[in-house]
C-alpha cells in the first residue's frame, strides 16, 4: 500500500476562518478522500500557526496574554473544517508541546550542520508577513507591497540560517525531481527565485518571547517561519522519543504540501534548504495554489472583503459550497468568487444534472420498475462514457485540477441525462426497455456516486443509499469500483426529496 502525506498550510490564528483558508483545505480534503478510494494509506492535516510578532501584537491590542488569545482562536479553525466536513487525520497547533520537541531538534541539527550562525542585522521587517524585506522589495515609503503598510526597522542580534549555500544543492536536487512542484509556471517561478541568489534569512529574535526558544541560546525565539515550516514533520512525530510516534515519521515523511502562491520561497526554497541541512528528504510534491479574490483583491483581514464560509454554507449545504470551491477555479490560477457564481454553478451542475439525474431515475423505478433497480446491461453505451470519466478524473486528481477531475465526472452526469431523454423511459410501457435504460442509468449513477465523493460526500453517501447499495462509498477502490457492471440490480431504489432543491 502506498502512503499519501497531504498538508495544508497552517493557519495564522490572527484571522478567523474564511474562505481563502477553506479554499485551500477543501483542496486538500478533496484529494485526500481521493486517495483513500485509491486505497492509500492517507494522512492528511492542518492546523494553526500560533507563534510570532504578529500574534503578540494581536494579542496585546486585544488586552490578553499570547496563549489566551490563541486557544481563543484556534478551536474555530477546527469547528469550521467540522462543519465543511474535511477528513483531516491530524489537526497540529504550533504550541502543543510535541510541535516545539521538534522546532528544537530541526534547529539543532541546522546548527549543528554549522548552518546556523550569529550575526547583526538591520533591516526592515513587515509584521503582517513576518519577513524581512530589502528597500528594492518595497514600495516608495517604505510599504510592503503585500499589505500596503510601513515596514518596521530592527536591529538586533539574530541567528541566521547560511541559504546563501544551498543555491548549488536546491538546483541539483530540483533537477534531480523534476515536475515536483505544480503547476509547471510555479515550478518556474521557485526554480527563478533560487537561480537569483540566496540570501541568509533570520531564524531568531530576541525581542519577542512569544516563540520557541533556541536550544543552543534561550535569549533567542525561532523565527515564526522556522517554527510554523517544522510543524510538517512535528505532526507526524519528528523529534518524538516515543517509538510509535517517531515510526509515524518513518512512515508517512516525504509530504505533499498545498501551499498558496505568497509562500512559494518559504516553502520552495526555504524549507527544502532547511531539511537538506537538517539530513531530511526533501518534501515529495507542491501542489501550489493562486488566491481567490473577492472584488479583483485577495480575500484578507487587512483588505476588508473576507467572505465567511460558514455563512454560505448556511445557504447553499456544505456540498454546494465545497462543489463551486473545487469546481469553479483552476487550481494554480486565482479565481473570482461572486455569490452570484455559487448561486449559477449550484443550480446548473448539482440542482439541474446531478440532482435532476437522480429524482428523475429513482421516478422511473418506482413507477415502472415496482421500486426495484433492474440490473445494467453488460454492453451499454454508456460504459465508454464511465469508463472515460474515470480515467479522466483520475489524471485530473494526479495533476491537482480538481475542476477537471470533476468535469470528467459530470460528463458522465451530463451523457447519462442525454441517454434518459432519447429513450424517454418515462413514456415507456413498463417491461425490458425501461428496465434496460434505467438499469444502466442507476449503474452510471453508481460510479457518479464515487467519482463525485471527494467534492461532495454527504450528497454521494445519500445517492448510494437511496440506490439501496450496501456497505458506504468510502469503502469502494478504485479503479475496480468504478468498472461498468458493479450495480447488482435487484435493490430497493427510495425515491426522496430532491438532493439539491434549486435557489
Ligand atoms: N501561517 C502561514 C503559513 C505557514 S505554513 C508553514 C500563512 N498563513 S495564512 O493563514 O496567512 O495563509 C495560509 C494559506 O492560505 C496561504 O497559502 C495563503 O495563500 C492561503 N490563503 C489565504 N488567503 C487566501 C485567499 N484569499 N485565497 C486563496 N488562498 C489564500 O501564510
Amino acid at each position: 500500500m502506498s502512503t499519501y502525506y497531504l498538508t495544508t498550510p497552517i493557519y495564522y490564528v490572527t484571522a478567523k476562518p474564511h474562505l481563502g483558508h477553506a479554499y485551500t483545505t477543501i483542496i486538500g480534503d478533496a484529494l485526500a478522500r481521493w486517495h483513500r478510494l485509491l486505497g492509500d494509506e492517507v494522512h492528511f492535516v492542518t492546523g494553526t500557526d500560533e507563534h510570532g510578532q504578529k500574534v503578540q501584537d494581536y494579542a496585546d491590542a486585544a488586552g490578553k496574554s499570547a496563549q489566551e488569545f490563541v486557544d481563543e482562536i484556534a478551536p474555530l479553525y477546527e469547528e469550521a473544517w467540522r462543519r465543511l466536513n474535511i477528513s483531516h487525520d491530524d489537526f497540529i497547533r504550533t504550541t502543543e508541546p510535541r510541535h516545539k520537541i521538534g522546532v528544537a531538534e530541526l534547529l539543532q541539527r541546522c546548527y549543528d550542520a554549522g548552518d546556523i550562525e550569529l550575526d547583526l542585522y538591520k533591516g526592515k521587517y513587515c509584521v503582517a508577513c513576518e519577513e524581512y524585506y530589502t528597500d528594492d522589495e518595497l514600495d516608495a515609503g517604505d510599504l510592503c507591497r503585500i499589505h500596503k503598510r510601513p515596514v518596521e526597522y530592527y536591529e538586533e542580534e539574530n541567528y541566521f540560517f547560511r541559504l546563501s549555500r544551498y543555491q548549488e544543492p536546491l538546483l541539483n536536487w530540483y533537477a534531480a525531481h523534476p515536475g515536483v512542484i505544480v503547476p509547471d509556471f510555479r515550478g518556474n517561478e521557485a526554480l527563478g527565485l533560487i537561480r537569483c541568489g540566496l540570501r541568509d534569512f533570520s531564524v531568531s529574535r530576541t525581542s519577542l518571547k512569544w516563540g520557541i526558544p533556541l536550544p543552543w541560546d534561550a535569549k533567542h525565539v525561532a523565527y515564526v517561519w522556522f517554527d510554523a515550516l517544522a510543524n510538517y514533520i512535528t505532526a507526524i512525530g519528528f523529534g518524538s522519543d516515543q517509538p510509535e510516534r517517531a515510526a509515524q515519521f518513518e512512515t508517512f515523511w516525504p509530504a505533499h504540501h498545498l501551499i498558496g502562491k505568497d509562500i512559494i520561497r518559504h516553502h520552495c526554497v526555504y524549507w527544502p534548504a532547511m531539511l537538506l541541512s537538517a539530513g531530511i528528504e526533501p518534501p515529495r510534491s507542491w501542489a501550489v495554489g493562486g488566491w481567490l479574490l473577492s472584488g479583483g483583491e485577495k480575500m484578507s483581514k487587512t483588505s476588508g472583503n473576507v467572505v465567511n464560509p460558514l455563512d454560505l454554507i448556511d445557504d447553499i449545504g456544505v456540498d454546494g459550497f465545497r462543489y463551486y470551491v473545487l469546481a469553479e477555479t483552476t487550481y494554480g490560477q486565482d479565481g473570482d468568487f461572486t455569490y452570484e457564481g455559487l448561486i449559477a454553478r449550484y443550480n446548473s451542475d448539482l440542482a439541474n444534472n446531478l440532482g435532476n439525474l437522480l429524482s428523475r431515475v429513482a421516478t422511473v423505478v418506482d413507477k415502472k420498475c415496482g421500486g426495484i433497480g433492474p440490473a445494467p446491461r453488460t454492453d451499454s453505451p454508456l460504459a465508454i462514457d464511465a469508463e472515460s470519466a474515470y480515467t479522466t478524473s483520475a489524471q485530473g486528481w494526479a495533476a491537482v485540477q480538481p475542476n477537471r477531475a470533476l468535469d470528467a465526472t459530470w460528463q458522465l452526469i451530463r451523457a447519462t441525462n442525454a441517454y434518459l431523454e432519447a429513450n424517454e423511459p418515462w413514456k415507456t410501457e413498463p417491461g425490458p426497455t425501461v428496465d434496460a435504460v434505467i438499469g444502466d442509468a442507476l449503474e452510471a449513477l453508481r460510479i457518479i456516486a464515487i467519482l463525485a465523493s471527494p467534492a461532495v460526500p454527504a450528497s454521494s453517501d445519500t445517492i448510494w443509499h437511496r440506490l439501496g447499495l450496501p456497505g458506504e462509498v468510502t469503502d469502494q477502490r478504485l479503479p475496480n469500483a468504478a468498472k461498468w457492471g458493479g450495480y447488482p440490480g435487484g435493490l430497493p431504489v427510495v425515491k426522496a426529496d430532491p438532493l439539491f432543491p434549486r435557489r
